[in-house]
This record gives structure tokens, sequence and C-alpha cells, in this order.
């Protein structure tokens, strides 16, 4: 384990009801509140009325952006920067999902300084401060709502970069698992698939003595996938949604990977392809895991696929090599994910060939290298989107 240091300064507020707790802690922030939301299901679950309901009770200026799209746009990041800016706002409110966060964190940052948001994405120019903000999550998923992290898209250039900042952690997030009864089933299996990849990148490390992370690691893992079904098969069961819910908040707040570093090849490989082809991201990384996996495995390495395969997948280890039980364990979690309707090849979502040259330039437009576990370069990327086609 090597030596770190843990701050996580956002307040998680958890339970049913909990929204009633939203006017208090806003109210230390100030009064012109930016309320930032997606496509309409707010509109459509009623979720927009119970908040609008909270902020009048404040007494809050209430300003609205809404249409923040799944993948979020740099181009909507600046729509929000210039109401920030002219509406003189104190307070941003995130209601949706990690897009709609994740775009409030932008925004944030971008109506604290006259740089162009993209720049700050792109890490060319350094973030100043952010406007305080706050969210109303409403989709298990992304771990957004209790870290620094924000992945925007420049849809004109297809680009899509993570990027964060100290300033970028929400002052608080609201949790009402019943929030996230209405997701649909594959946006449920979207967000599941999403969680189980944070702790995988996690897991996929070779830093030595990380006995409590990696049973922490296991715990969400076999978590997950005991509740997964229930909740498909009963998507309105509260406590199914609190387990998913829970397990998002701690797949990606940086507690489980405390004295180490994860790999992260994966998210950057699925990036590329939503940069170029807009696909929802829990999709990709269900196509694209167990092909970086396969990619990555070796000799040397086989240990840790090993100790996944055995204790998260039952895998038995009589009689076999470190390597073919490895492989089982990969095997075993391609069927569980698409036992619960996640897609297994690129070709279903009606991507073939001809953009892969493309998607591996966008792997390494960052940086020529990638990934911690394994270092891998666009060669690298174009033969996991190779064996990733059908
Ligand atoms: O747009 P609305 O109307 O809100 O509908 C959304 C959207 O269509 C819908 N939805 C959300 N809550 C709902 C609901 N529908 C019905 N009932 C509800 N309660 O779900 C759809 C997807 O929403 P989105 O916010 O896009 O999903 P998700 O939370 O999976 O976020 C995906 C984005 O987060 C990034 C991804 O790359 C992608 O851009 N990530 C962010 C991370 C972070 N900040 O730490 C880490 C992740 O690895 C990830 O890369
Ligand atoms: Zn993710």
């Amino acid at each position: 384990m090597e030596n770190f240091t843990y701050q996580n300064p956002t307040k998680l507020i958890f339970g049913k009801g909990q929204l009633e707790k939203l006017a208090d802690e806003i109210r230390p922030y100030g009064n012109r509140v930016l309320v930032v939301y997606g496509g309409g299901s707010i509109k459509q679950n009623g979720i927009y009325d119970d908040v609008k309901r909270e902020l009048d009770r404040l007494g809050a200026d209430v300003f609205e952006l809404p249409g923040v799209e799944p993948n979020p746009r740099i181009s909507t990041v600046r729509k929000g920067v210039a109401i920030c800016k002219e509406q003189q706002i104190d307070f941003l409110l995130a209601v949706g999902g990690g897009s709609t966060i994740d775009c409030t964190k932008a925004i944030a940052v971008g109506a604290k300084t006259d740089v162009d948001m993209w720049d700050i994405v792109t890490k060319k120019e350094r973030a100043t401060g952010a406007l305080p903000f706050g969210t109303v999550l409403t989709l298990a998923a992304t771990g957004s709502e209790m870290n620094s992290g924000s992945v925007i898209t420049n849809w004109e250039k297809n680009e899509k970069h993570g990027w964060g900042t100290p300033y970028t952690y929400p002052a608080f997030s609201i949790l009402d698992p019943a929030h996230t009864f209405t997701v649909p089933r594959a946006q449920t299996v979207y967000g599941i698939v999403d969680i189980m990849s944070h702790v995988l990148e996690h897991y996929f490390h070779e830093t030595p003595n990380t006995m409590v992370q990696d049973r922490f690691c296991e715990s969400i893992l076999l978590t997950v996938m005991e509740t997964a079904p229930k909740l498909l098969d009963d998507p309105e069961n509260y406590d199914h949604r609190a387990t998913i819910m829970l397990s998002g908040t701690l797949a990606l707040n940086n507690m489980l990977n405390m004295g180490y570093r994860g790999d992260w090849a994966t998210h950057n490989l699925e990036h590329a392809v939503s940069a170029v082809h807009d696909i929802p991201h829990g999709g990709g990384l269900a196509i694209l895991f167990p092909n970086w996996m396969k990619h990555v495995l070796d000799e040397n390495n086989a240990p840790r696929f090993k100790q996944l395969a055995v204790r998260v997948f039952g895998v038995s280890t009589t009689g076999k090599s470190d390597q073919e039980i490895a492989y089982e364990g990969i095997d075993k979690l391609r069927v569980f994910w698409n036992s619960i309707g996640a897609p297994a090849t690129l070709a279903d979502y009606a991507i073939d060939e001809s953009t892969v040259e493309l998607m591996g330039e966008k792997t390494v437009s960052a940086s020529p290298e990638y990934g911690n576990f394994k270092r891998l370069n666009k060669q690298d990327s174009i033969a996991i989107f190779t064996a990733s086609l059908t």
C-alpha cells in the first residue's frame, strides 16, 4: 500500500424523503439558483415539481438550464456559463444523472473564469475556482455525486475527456433511491455495468498489500451481482434501488482506491467510442471490458485475474493454470452482463471496422500511452476495438 491522503468534502444525504432537506442545504449559499437538468424525465416523474416546491420554500430566484444531453456537450456548458454570468447566479443545482452533474461541474468552474471551458477540460488552462453546487441524483451509475470528476464531449471535434479539480466536489448530494424507480430498464443495466466497471478499474493494479481494498471491491461486485437481477424483476423495490445507489457512490468516491492507483484504460477506450458514436457509457463498457481483460492478461499478471475469478465468480481452481482460471472469470463476467441485457459487441450499436482507426486515434488524443495496470498505445486500442466488433 502506498502513502495517501483522503479528503472528500461532499455531504451525502441518503434515503427516503430526504429532498425535504434541500432548502436548508442551499440557504447558506445565496438566493439565485440555477437548476440544471436533462431531457425532461424529471418533469414526467414528478421530481421537478418536488424540487420546485423546496426552492419556493427557500424563496429562491430560480433560473433553469434544461436539455443537458446524455454524454453532455461543451456547447451546453457554455450556455450555462453565460446564464451564470448574466444572472449573477449564487448556486447551481443539478437534478439528474451523471451527465447533468458533470455538465453542472463544468458550468460551476466556467462561471468563475474568462477562459473557455474546453481549454480547462483539455487541461490547457487551469481552473481558478467554482460556484458552489449541489445535486439531486436520479440515476445510480457514475458516482459523480460524490467525486470531483466530470466528462464532457466536444461533438464538433469528436472528443470526450474526463477532467476534475479540487473545486468540483458537490457541496451536498441528495440520494433518494425512490428517485430512481422510473429509470428505464436499459439505463438501469448501463448503470449496473458502469458501477461494476468502476470497481474493476480500481481492482486492476500491481500495488502490493491492498487486502482491505480488494475485499471492499469484491464485496461491492458480489452485492451488485446479487441485487441486479432482483432489481430488474422488481424495478420499484426500494431496498434493491438503495443497494445499487449506495454501491454506485462507493464505487467511485475514491475510497476503494486508497493507497493505490487503478487502471482506467477501459474508460479511455469507451470515451473514444462514445466521442465518435454517442453510445451509452455503460453499454460501451460492457463490450470493451472483457476484451481489455483478454488483451492485457499474461503470465505475470494472471494472479490478479485469478483472484477475481475465484473470489467473485466462484471459479474452481483444481487442475487449471492461473491463465485458464483467469479466462473462465472473464467469460463469467461477460455472461453475467449479457444475462441482464447488456450488449456484447460493437455491432450491437452498428459500429463496424470503418471507424476503428479513428477511435484508436481518439484514445491517444490526450497522451500517446494510457492505462496503469498495463500501458497501452494506439495499436493496442485498435486490437481491442477489432476484437470487440463481433
Ligand atoms: O435526460 P433525462 O431526461 O434526465 O433522462 C436521462 C437520460 O436519458 C435518463 N434518466 C436519468 N434519471 C432518470 C432517467 N429516466 C427516468 N427516470 C429517472 N429517474 O437516463 C438517461 C441517461 O442519463 P445520464 O445522466 O446520461 O446517465 P449516467 O448517469 O450514466 O451518466 C453518463 C455520463 O457520465 C459520464 C459518462 O461518460 C457519461 O457522459 N461519466 C462520469 C463519471 C464521473 N463524473 O465520475 C464517471 C463515469 O465513468 C462516466 O464516464
Ligand atoms: Zn464509468
